[in-house]
């Protein structure tokens, strides 16, 4: 007999194809929206199967939902939106869609590293609006990012590939990490730091840690207050591991020189959110992973994982025994 398998969005026919062997599928039919919570906890009612996007909460209350589930894939590295404490109670097994995305992700961490130096947005806002009126020699001036210090908090798989790409902009890499890369700094020259530290000497912060209680409000007011005046904080991890109305404040009273986010304490980011009248912030949709190769291959990691476990095998990527 198939198993009941829901997915709380509409995905590519061609990638959840192979999933019709063993599964009676049921999507939610939007490809853009998330599905609102009252519907998806009336929607896991029969299912065993359930595969979610970082958007959808997975906690004691759906589970109590949702009496036959055995699976959650997420379509996300970070796994923040399940309570695994409520599912161990029940034995229930997660999956996430870890390696794939390190590269693309580590490319978006340049990406704003670059956008909040130079100012691209802002520049490129400048000319559309018409005030090119010629070359100046301060016009729209910023910062190097060649030779400059990065301090990346968090050395996980998506900071070494951040401080990789450092190392070829000649770049002086510090790292704050729960446990010190001995390897690492041998073999790349990474310099490990208190995070006070790293906070006071880097002229580029960026914030790659999982979200957690630990890493809630990480970066307060009084971590933004160590960082240089001219320094720019980078967050492609988790909207609540920084304090918003701290960072608002510092960035206001130009005690920072930038922010580039890719992540919000609330998504979507609303349009009247204080950040997103500031020129200095460079803000993106949580499009971290987003290349076509890359979301596709996280697709294809919980089609894996949901195929695994249909078929008795051993399931990769699995986050519930953290
Ligand atoms: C994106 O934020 C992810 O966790 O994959
Ligand atoms: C986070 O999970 C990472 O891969 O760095």
């Amino acid at each position: 007999m198939k198993k009941q398998l829901f997915i709380t969005r509409k995905l590519p026919s061609h990638i959840i194809e192979p999933l019709h062997t063993y599964y009676n599928i049921v999507e939610w039919p939007e490809e853009e929206v998330v599905m609102p919570r009252e519907k998806l906890l009336a929607a896991v009612k029969d299912c065993e199967a359930l595969w979610v996007t970082l958007a959808d909460q997975v906690d004691a209350e759906l589970l109590a939902y949702a009496p036959n589930l055995k699976i959650v894939s997420t379509l996300s590295v970070g796994f923040n939106n399940i309570d695994m404490n409520a599912l161990r109670g029940r034995g229930i097994i997660a999956t996430n869609t870890p390696d794939v995305l390190t590269d693309t992700t580590a490319d978006l961490v340049f990406a704003l590293l670059l956008a909040t130096a130079r100012r691209i947005p802002e520049a490129e806002r400048y000319l559309r609006e018409g005030k090119w009126q010629g070359w100046y020699p301060l016009q729209l001036v910023g910062k190097d990012v060649g030779g400059a210090t990065i301090g990346i908090i968090g050395l996980g798989r998506i900071g070494q590939a951040v401080a990789k790409r450092a190392l070829g902009f000649d770049m002086k890499v510090l790292y704050h990490n729960r446990n010190r890369k001995l390897a690492e700094e041998e073999r790349y020259g990474f310099h490990y730091r208190a995070l006070e530290d790293l906070l006071q000497e880097s002229d580029f912060v960026v914030v790659m840690t999982p979200y957690s209680k630990e890493t809630e409000g990480l970066i307060g007011e009084r971590e933004l207050a160590l960082m240089q005046e001219d320094a720019v904080l980078i967050n492609v991890a988790r909207g609540g591991i920084v304090n918003e109305t701290a960072l608002y404040d510092a960035l206001k009273n130009n005690k920072l020189w930038a922010a580039g986010l890719d992540v919000f304490e609330q998504e979507p980011v609303a349009l009247q959110h204080p950040l997103l009248t500031l020129p200095n912030v460079v803000a993106l949709p949580h499009i971290g992973s987003a290349s076509l190769q890359t979301r596709t291959a996280m697709m294809n990691l919980n089609v894996q994982a949901l195929l695994a476990y249909a078929q008795g095998e051993t399931i990769l990527n699995r986050v519930d025994r953290y």
